[in-house]
């Protein structure tokens, strides 16, 4: 198997867990560009592949939205010559997506059966791989995800936001965190899991993957500082106060209408959150 953007969050997981099972070839940003097919197929071409899976984006929304040709240039582009390499090799191809394909309005989790509508140009562009993978190949298979968090931190974004949390927490504080913005968060290491189950079933389509439950970003503050005994408080404040020129769905939270009919499930955030804070060590046992 294949694991591209393999030094990041998921993709180092992945590489890690698909491994116990499989042999696994993980691919750097240096080793394979995505948005160049010339790369792509001088990576993974020539060789007979079970899956190939593509991780790599570029997902900060604020920067998608000043240089839409890069969005769509790596995360649709870049979609399809990793799906068409997937299907001259006879591979199955699996595309990591995301919450921001929808537009928050629902009110409710969104479920793989809701029809998407991307509101920034990071969601449209992650919705265009989601389709040209699907328009090469029939049974490509689409895990959306959401607010990551995992041992190697989000190479774009310096960290993740629990690690932000906890920096500011130890420090001393003051924390302020948006308490309007509604979302399922996704531990990696139960996203790689999750996709060897999905793997192993020959799923195709689209599957939501993240962690069961909702929460806003000054819950999973609150919780993760909770967790760590720091007796550091966080206030709720309004997403206004932080005036951005990308629009954010308000309520992104993914449920999954799949997962129980192939025998899978996802454990409820809080529980991966505990996993993750003994994993990177903010937590004895
Ligand atoms: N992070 C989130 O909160 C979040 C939420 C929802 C969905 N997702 C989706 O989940 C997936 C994994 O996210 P993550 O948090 O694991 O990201 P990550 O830590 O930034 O990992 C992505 C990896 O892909 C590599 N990469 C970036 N651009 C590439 C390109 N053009 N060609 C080849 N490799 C490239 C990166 O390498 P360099 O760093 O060296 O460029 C990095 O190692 C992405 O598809 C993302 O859209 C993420």
């Amino acid at each position: 198997m294949a694991v591209i953007g393999a030094r990041g969050q998921l993709g180092s997981d992945l590489v890690r867990v698909l491994s116990e099972r499989y042999e696994v070839v993980g691919f750097t940003h240096e080793e394979l560009e995505v948005a160049d097919m010339a790369s792509v197929e001088r990576a993974l071409g020539g060789r007979d592949w079970a899956a190939i899976v593509n991780t790599a984006a570029f997902h900060r929304v604020e920067a998608c939205e000043a240089d839409p040709e890069r969005a769509f240039r790596v995360n649709a582009l870049g979609a399809l010559n990793v799906a068409r390499v997937a299907r001259a090799a006879g591979a199955k191809c699996v595309y990591i997506s995301t919450d921001y394909v929808f537009d928050g309005a629902k009110g409710g989790p969104y479920l793989e059966s809701d029809p998407p509508r991307p509101i920034n140009v990071y969601g449209a562009s992650k919705l265009a791989g989601e389709q040209l993978c699907f328009m090469t190949l029939d049974d490509a298979l689409v895990l959306r995800i959401s607010s990551v968090f995992g041992r190697a931190g989000a190479s774009g974004k310096g960290g993740n936001f629990v690690e932000t949390i906890l920096q500011k927490a130890r420090a001393g504080g003051p924390l302020r965190v948006v308490a309007d913005q509604f979302m399922s968060p996704s531990y990696t290491l139960d996203v790689a899991r999750l996709l060897m189950g999905l793997l192993e079933k020959d799923v195709r389509g689209v599957v939501h993957g993240a962690n069961q439950g909702v929460c806003s970003w000054h819950e999973l503050a609150q919780e993760a500082v909770r967790l760590c005994g720091l007796g550091v408080g966080v206030e709720p404040i309004p997403s206004s106060a932080f005036p951005s020129p990308v629009k954010r769905p308000p309520y992104s939270a993914l449920a999954s209408e799949r997962l129980a009919a192939l025998g899978l499930k996802t454990r409820p955030w809080r529980e991966a959150l505990g996993d993750y804070l003994r994993e990177k060590g903010h937590l004895a046992g």
